[in-house]
């Protein structure tokens, strides 16, 4: 797995551990961090390599692959994540974001990888017209993020179709939960406002907060991951979202009352260019991986509340 250090790829890292695999993690820890490994640093059929995607992933499992033997599935998380940073430097998005893809499309090619699962995300979409977004909506990306993850899905149905590689292409919305960095200025919403709510510190809104999110759960995430990465399912792309849209006010007054009510609501001007509805549409993923992303949002806010 690369990006297994990270908040997705932990708690993925966690559920193929408890069921009995042997995985490898491979991350440059730019945002992953080990203490989300803590659990499993010393288990034997955990193996970490720090390694950069972007400068490619043979080197860093040759040794893993000579003791342990061939690389079975590779799920490919690891990305510069941010939207904002990839405005800014567009030229590294694309070396570690579409470059990544490619070193482990071009690994897994080479290696007789039987799936390779790729994090893509709902910016493929850009400005949506109609909602819910269904995967075959056209795709206008609107940052150097989503067009190197739009690049990347490109990138494995190439290979699928011209190399025979089995992918599966999973569109995450706004995904939470435990681990989500609330310090970082990349962070999404819930974990933000559960750190201020926390502290009782007030919660600001860009805007009136009617604009709207897919919240959906990790651990529902990590079930669609493990599916995608099972045999079948291949040249699919999937949303993985729950279906139904929550605003961000609505989001903000539930982390309250869930944190004491402490905390007071402060709205600031809405942000340029902000968009306003996100909602998937989620067929594809329970018809063709069997999934359904099931917690409900004070459930989720709940078990990331701890
Ligand atoms: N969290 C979300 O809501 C969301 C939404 C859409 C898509 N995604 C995608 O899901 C994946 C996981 O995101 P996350 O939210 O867990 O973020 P994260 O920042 O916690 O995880 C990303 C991981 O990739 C690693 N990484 C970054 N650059 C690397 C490089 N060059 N080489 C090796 N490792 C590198 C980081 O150290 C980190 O461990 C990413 O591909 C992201 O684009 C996330």
């Amino acid at each position: 797995m690369t990006g297994g250090a990270g908040f997705i790829g932990s708690h993925t890292v966690d559920r193929l551990m408890e069921t009995g695999h042997r995985v490898v993690v491979l991350d440059n820890f730019s945002t992953g961090k080990r203490a989300n490994l803590a659990r499993w640093v010393d288990h034997p059929m955990l193996h970490i390599a720090v390694c950069d995607v972007g400068h490619g992933i043979f080197a860093a499992l040759a040794p893993i692959v000579a003791k342990y033997g061939p690389v079975e599935r590779i799920i490919h998380l690891a990305a510069q994540v941010s939207v904002v940073h990839s405005v800014a430097n567009p030229l590294v998005d694309m070396q570690v974001n579409y470059g990544g893809t490619l070193h482990v499309l071009e690994y897994a090619r080479a290696s007789g990888v039987q799936k390779v699962v790729l994090a893509s995300s709902a910016a493929v979409y850009g400005d949506v017209e109609e909602l819910p977004v269904s995967e075959d909506a056209p795709k206008r990306p609107v940052s150097p993020y989503g067009i190197d993850k739009y690049a990347s899905e490109l990138a494995l149905d190439y290979y699928s179709a011209v190399h025979g590689v089995a992918t599966t292409t999973l569109r995450f919305f706004n995904v939470y939960g435990p681990r989500q960095d609330p310090s970082s200025p990349y962070s999404g919403v819930i974990s933000i406002f559960t750190d201020r709510a926390r502290a009782g510190r007030p919660l600001l809104i860009f805007g009136d907060g009617t604009q709207t999110r897919d919240f959906v759960y990790v651990g529902d995430v990590v079930r669609a991951i493990i599916a995608a990465a099972g045999d079948g399912n291949s040249r699919v792309a999937a949303n993985v979202g729950t279906g139904a849209e929550t605003s961000v006010l609505e989001l903000a007054r539930t982390i309250v009352d869930l944190c004491g009510g402490t905390s007071k609501i402060e709205h600031a001007e809405s942000r340029a260019g902000e968009i306003l509805k996100s909602l998937a549409r989620v067929d594809r993923l329970r018809e063709q991986l069997g999934v359904v992303a099931e917690t409900k949002l004070v459930d989720g806010l709940r078990l990331t509340l701890g």
